[in-house]
């Protein structure tokens, strides 16, 4: 497929502002807050974020997702938390910037893939999931390529990569490097520390980390989380509203789907 493509290197400055999983109201609050201070910062081309657990934690709501892209959003990726809403199914199949994973089955509401346009560079945005420790229905290391098919004309591509399995992460990395502008990873709701342009100019971070409360457990009350751990028993849970963060990552590129720089956002809600 490198042949069908215009050769890698051209020039194609963006930046691209990428946030990790917005955790229920707190986390849109605090994306709202956020947004208007980190495009003074960056002035990024391109906004993306994950809004798998926009709704209470879990999963989105067309309202949700309207917010979002009211607030000047790109695009919306989701993953294993997509369905837990049965409205936004039919808002996917209408709206073409809020992705799925891609390897989902193809009979699932919705679709993996799309490309957006800004200050004459192309975006492709594609969502994965990853097959270890979470449910898709088919293979993420098979599906890519049918995916990049999809945004082939696109100038950067970024790859939304939503696994529990670091592993599987890290293999993407490698396996995409220099065939696509960035690789991040989401899930996790904890940030890592690996983030870096591999070799063949791929910027790439095992996760972002999520845009919600860092008071509580991966989004969590801190005391209901303990509570089912220390009982092994089954728990309410609601979300924390504790110490609220935005966290992200900002890749830099000066030439076609190639990363120049990436860097961690770790932003309190202002
Ligand atoms: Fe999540
Ligand atoms: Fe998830």
């Amino acid at each position: 497929m490198a042949e069908s493509q215009a050769p890698a290197g051209e020039s194609a400055a963006a930046t691209i502002l990428f946030v990790g999983d917005v955790v229920g109201g707190i986390g849109r609050r605090t994306l709202l807050d956020c947004l208007p201070v980190l495009r003074e910062r960056y002035a990024p081309t391109f906004v993306v974020v994950n809004g798998e657990n926009a709704a209470g934690g879990l999963g989105i709501t067309p309202k949700n997702a309207d917010e979002i892209f009211a607030a000047g959003v790109d695009v919306i990726t989701l993953g294993n938390h997509t369905y837990h809403r049965r409205e936004i199914y039919p808002y996917l199949d209408a709206h073409d910037r809020i992705l799925r994973p891609a390897n989902f089955l193809r009979s699932q509401p919705g679709h993996g893939v799309c490309t957006v346009s800004n200050d004459g560079v192309s975006l492709g945005v594609v969502n994965l999931s990853g097959n270890v420790f979470v449910h898709a229905g088919r293979p993420a290391f098979t599906e890519i390529e049918s995916a990049l098919r999809q945004c082939e004309a696109a100038d950067h591509v970024l790859v939304d990569m939503h696994a529990e399995a670091t592993s599987e992460k890290v293999g993407l990395g490698w396996h995409l490097d220099g065939r696509v502008t960035a690789v991040v990873g989401t899930h996790t709701h904890v940030p890592t520390a690996d983030g870096r342009v591999l070799p063949g100019g791929t910027a790439y971070i095992t996760d972002v980390g999520m845009t919600g409360p860092r008071g509580g457990v991966i989004g969590v009350k801190r005391e209901q989380a303990i509570e089912s751990m220390v009982t092994q028993m089954p728990v309410r849970f609601e979300t924390s509203e504790e110490d609220p963060w935005l966290m992200g990552v900002v890749v830099t590129a000066s030439t076609r789907r190639r990363a120049d720089a990436i860097e961690q956002v770790l932003m309190p809600k202002p």
